[in-house]
């Protein structure tokens, strides 16, 4: 079979509802990013951002898989697929995706504020248990905090990432402005062989990089088109 990676970004859930962070009315109009998605803004003011993460992990309760992640997810039933996703969501997984990398964390999810990559200090977040509070306690003491790769903060994921990438026959990217290192310079990591593919309803600021194949659609409508140039030789 073969391997296809998918590198998403937050376009990927427009469909679903989840506002994107740089389109106009994106998330990082109504916030500032150092104050909520920074670590420097979690040792500010832990409380603030604690409860920024908490608001998030309501609404995506609220909130489906798109058409596109359900496109995603029914791609492996003709490759091997991996998913680096830049989304904190879970609809890939919903969707039904087996093989998710998450470069910038898991919003249900928590983790150690002294140890946050340390596996044994994850808790599971569900509709039973939706918000961390402060005062709540990862298992060696400190402050239970959200499971997110802030900016400040290293990216653990990328290597495996990079690797993933290297390997694809086929690379596809959705909805990302590929504005934020080092998930956007995943592209580098392709093979001259391995075609591009871009969804994405906009023009990507892209440096001097003109081989992809631009389906310039939505997530959904474009994994429409997508999975029909990907599987005609099939049919
Ligand atoms: N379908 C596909 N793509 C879409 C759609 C849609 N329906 N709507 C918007 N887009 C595209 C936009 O054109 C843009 O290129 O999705 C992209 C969204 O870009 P950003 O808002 O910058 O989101 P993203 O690239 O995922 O941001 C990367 O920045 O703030 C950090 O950690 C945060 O993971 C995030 C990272």
């Amino acid at each position: 079979m073969k391997k296809v990676v998918i590198l998403s970004g937050a376009g990927m859930s427009a469909e679903s509802g989840i506002s994107t962070f740089r389109d106009s009315g994106g998330l990082w109009e109504q916030y500032r990013v150092e104050d909520v998605a920074s670590i420097e803004g979690y040792l500010r003011n832990p409380s603030l951002v604690i409860d920024f993460y908490n608001q998030r992990r309501r609404q995506l309760l609220t909130v489906e898989p798109c058409r596109g992640h359900y496109l995603v997810a029914e791609l492996e039933r003709h490759f091997d697929v991996t998913v680096v996703t830049q989304n904190i969501d879970n609809l890939h997984e919903r969707a039904g995706s087996s093989k998710v990398i998450h470069l910038h964390g898991e919003l249900m999810k928590a983790t150690s504020t002294a140890h946050p990559n340390d596996p044994s200090q994850l808790v599971t977040l569900d509709a039973q248990h939706i918000d961390i509070h402060m005062g709540d306690k990862a298992s060696d003491g400190s402050q239970l905090r959200p499971f997110i790769v802030w900016f400040g903060e290293p990216v653990p994921e990328i290597e495996r990432a990079a690797e993933e990438v290297a390997e694809a026959d086929i690379f596809v990217i959705i909805g990302t402005s590929l504005n934020v290192y080092p998930a956007a310079g995943l592209i580098q990591y392709t093979s001259p062989s391995a075609p591009v593919y871009l969804i994405d309803p906009k023009e990507v600021p892209w440096n001097s990089f003109h081989r992809f194949h631009h389906i310039r659609k939505g997530a959904s409508e474009g994994m429409e088109e997508l999975m029909r140039i990907l599987t005609k030789d099939e049919a």
